[in-house]
């Protein structure tokens, strides 16, 4: 036995959910002898475009790649940042308004660290990622979750929002497309929720991490397209989804330039940067989208959602097609006792497994979430 103490804090909350999963798959698979078709995580599987790996490669090569990248965005990273901002959403950045990020989730866990203090509050969308939660407990704030309820068609309740905001509250956490629930927002709901922060003086973040992830006509906004929105907003986006880079760890944030050196400075403390490879690969693909793999990516997911959508059913789920995110938010049959239970049960009879609603929040009690990220190759033998 180890007399090794670690942080208290550490029981504020349990192991990430996925992590937790991965090892509830190996036990099935080892113990059924069957490969589990896994629908938890979203892993944006769509091979990337060669010609950005190319790129890479070239640029892994450069003379000074090796070194140290220094802090925030290099000019590179943020012209083409602000070259696809301004072509993709009308939306004018500085260059002070640009952060590479080691991934979304990299400003999730540390913009607690520069936005809360002990006691603050911060709104969370319940069900949510689970990411937005434990960082802020961990710095002694208090999440204040707000409901994406069935009934509101996961919409957000500008009343039910008024009614949880406090004058301890920091800022709130907003993400469409939804992960879990694949819901998108209209600008005009944007606009509302703008108006309201406003009003409050509270920080939106929106986490536009699925912004080219969307199906059916459907484009998502930028918040940043509001008025006067980056007075009181910051919003995230993810190379991870929009060029399946999931793997190189590649994100950025924009907007409000006091909240983008606030985190600047956190993070100046934790990491050394985005690799000089990985901000030219960053700046060439967003100045070189391009416009037929993006189509084949979506078309992929929306081929694979679709099928997925025909063997969901059969097992009596009911669900609403996601115009945008990789994931089908599905409600379970009223005879099962829970998404835990049903899960569990799909897991161990069938080798399928769905991520319970739970893990999302408490509202997500009586749902599963399931990725469109796999290979349907084999689906039909598992859904007999
Ligand atoms: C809503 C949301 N934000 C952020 C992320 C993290 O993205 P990244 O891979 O860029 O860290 C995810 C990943 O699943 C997500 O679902």
């Amino acid at each position: 036995m180890s007399s090794i103490k670690t942080a208290k804090r550490l029981n504020l909350f349990g192991e990430y959910v996925f992590s937790k999963l991965g090892k509830a798959v190996k036990e099935v698979e080892a113990k059924s002898k069957r490969k589990v078709l896994n629908f938890g995580p979203g892993n944006p599987d769509v091979a990337p475009n060669p010609l950005y790996i190319d790129k890479l490669s070239e640029f892994l090569r450069d003379k000074d790649a090796h070194l140290y990248p220094g802090y925030g965005a290099n000019d590179e990273f943020a012209q083409g940042v602000v070259y696809w901002y301004k072509k993709r959403f009308n939306v004018n950045l500085e260059k002070t308004e640009v952060l590479p990020l080691l991934g979304a989730k990299d400003s999730i866990s540390h913009l607690p660290l520069a936005l809360l203090d002990e006691g603050d509050e911060v709104l969370i969308p319940d069900p949510g990622y689970p990411a937005f939660s434990e960082p802020a407990l961990m710095v002694g704030s208090k999440p204040v979750y707000y409901d994406l309820k069935e009934g509101f068609n996961f919409k957000i309740s500008l009343e039910q929002l008024e009614e949880k905001i406090s004058n301890k509250t920091k800022f709130i956490w907003i993400n469409f497309p939804s992960n879990p629930t694949g819901q998108v927002a209209t600008l005009k709901e944007l606009e509302k929720i703008v108006i309201f922060a406003k009003k409050h003086n509270i920080l939106i973040v929106y986490d536009n991490a699925y912004s080219e992830i969307t199906f059916d006509g459907y484009a998502a906004p930028s918040i940043l397209q509001i008025d006067e929105a980056k007075d009181i907003s910051v919003e995230l986006g993810s190379f991870s989804k929009t060029f399946s880079f999931a793997g190189f760890r590649m994100g950025w944030i924009v907007g409000n330039s006091k909240v983008i050196q606030a985190l600047a400075k956190v993070k100046s403390q934790m990491d050394s940067g985005m690799s000089t490879p990985l901000q030219k690969l960053a700046s060439f693909a967003l100045t070189n989208t391009d416009e037929k793999w993006q189509q084949d990516m979506i078309a992929s997911y929306k081929e694979r959602r679709d099928i997925i959508a025909h063997y969901l059913k059969k097992l009596g789920l009911n669900f609403t097609i996601p115009k945008g995110s990789l994931y089908i938010w599905a409600k379970i049959p009223e005879t099962a006792k829970s998404c835990e239970e049903f899960c569990l049960k799909l897991l161990w009879e069938k080798q399928i497994l769905f991520t319970p609603g739970t893990a999302f929040g408490k509202n997500g009690e009586r749902f599963v979430r399931v990725s469109i990220c796999i290979n349907i190759d084999e689906i039909e033998s598992y859904f007999v």
